[in-house]
């Protein structure tokens, strides 16, 4: 338990809000957790048909607790983030993230996992793993590439280029766009409606259109090795130096 995520569910809709404004939304591995067992619970009960993840105020995350995440990364236990990961991938029922201001790190790779991606004005989108001397993770490297074109997905992944709303709209990671102060009511409008839809009916389209994803679940834990080792690495060490040091970090 966290009071760090919300949990509230009305007209069969479960909605998990991110709410750590004070660090912009930094998801810590108690957090994931949290939102790992919501997303179990409610998989296998009747009383949710349909899934909404936002952020409170105006960041939708700036992705991994930097201090918090290497530990979640020591010992054989699978880490919190990865049972997030996985309880969103294999969610039987749909969705649905409402992007509702900046999204970093896994506040993007988390959406590729989502059935529907809505955003406000506001919202933006970076993947700074490179730059933090980390790798992609949650099956991003094969993801990002099939959701937005390898082109961008090398801009982002590799150069740092942050998108903002209408540039992910257009390149196919947000479906639809909306001024902030109208994200959450048009997203509950969508939420509402999906989970009036026949349940067995969109239990199998999501089992169809997901089909052929083992290869990414495969990636996603090579990736999840990779990421471990580069945060024990003498790259990212450096990297988190320079920030400290207010300097830019240099690798010879
Ligand atoms: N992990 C841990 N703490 C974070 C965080 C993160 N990902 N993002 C923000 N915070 C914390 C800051 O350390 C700061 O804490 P403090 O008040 O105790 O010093 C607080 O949130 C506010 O951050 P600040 O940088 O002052 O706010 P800002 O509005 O100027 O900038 C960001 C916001 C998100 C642009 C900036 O904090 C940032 O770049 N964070 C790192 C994002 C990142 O690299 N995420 C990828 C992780 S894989």
């Amino acid at each position: 338990m966290t009071e760090n995520i919300q949990i509230t569910t009305a007209d069969r809709v479960t909605t998990l809000t991110i709410a750590r404004p004070e660090k912009r939304n930094a998801i810590t591995q108690a957090m994931y957790g949290a939102m790992a067992d919501a997303l179990e619970h409610y998989a296998n009960s009747d009383d949710a048909r349909a899934f909404v993840i936002t952020g409170a105020d105006e960041y939708f995350t700036s992705g991994n607790d930097i201090r918090d995440f290497s530990m979640g990364h020591q010992g054989d236990e699978t880490p919190a983030v990865l049972r997030f990961l996985t309880a969103i991938s294999h969610c039987p029922k749909p969705v649905i993230a409402a992007v509702n201001g900046p999204a970093i790190g896994v506040g993007v790779t988390m959406l590729l996992h989502c059935d529907l991606v809505m955003a406000a004005t506001t919202a933006t989108f970076s993947t700074p793993f490179v730059q933090l001397g980390l790798v992609p993770e949650a099956g991003s490297s094969m993801l990002l590439p099939a959701a937005v074109g390898m082109a961008v997905a090398n801009d982002m992944l590799l150069a740092g280029r942050v998108l903002d709303a209408t540039e992910a709209q257009n390149f196919g990671l947000v479906s639809r766009v909306f001024p902030g102060t109208e994200l959450l009511s048009e997203v509950n409008a969508t939420a509402i409606k999906v989970a009036a839809s026949a349940p067995n009916s969109m239990k199998q389209t999501k089992g169809l259109i997901r089909q052929g994803r083992d290869q990414m679940l495969e990636q996603m834990h090579k990736e999840s090795v990779l990421f471990a080792a580069q945060l024990k690495s003498s790259e990212f060490a450096e990297v988190v130096q320079a920030k400290m040091l207010k300097r830019v970090p240099v690798f010879d």
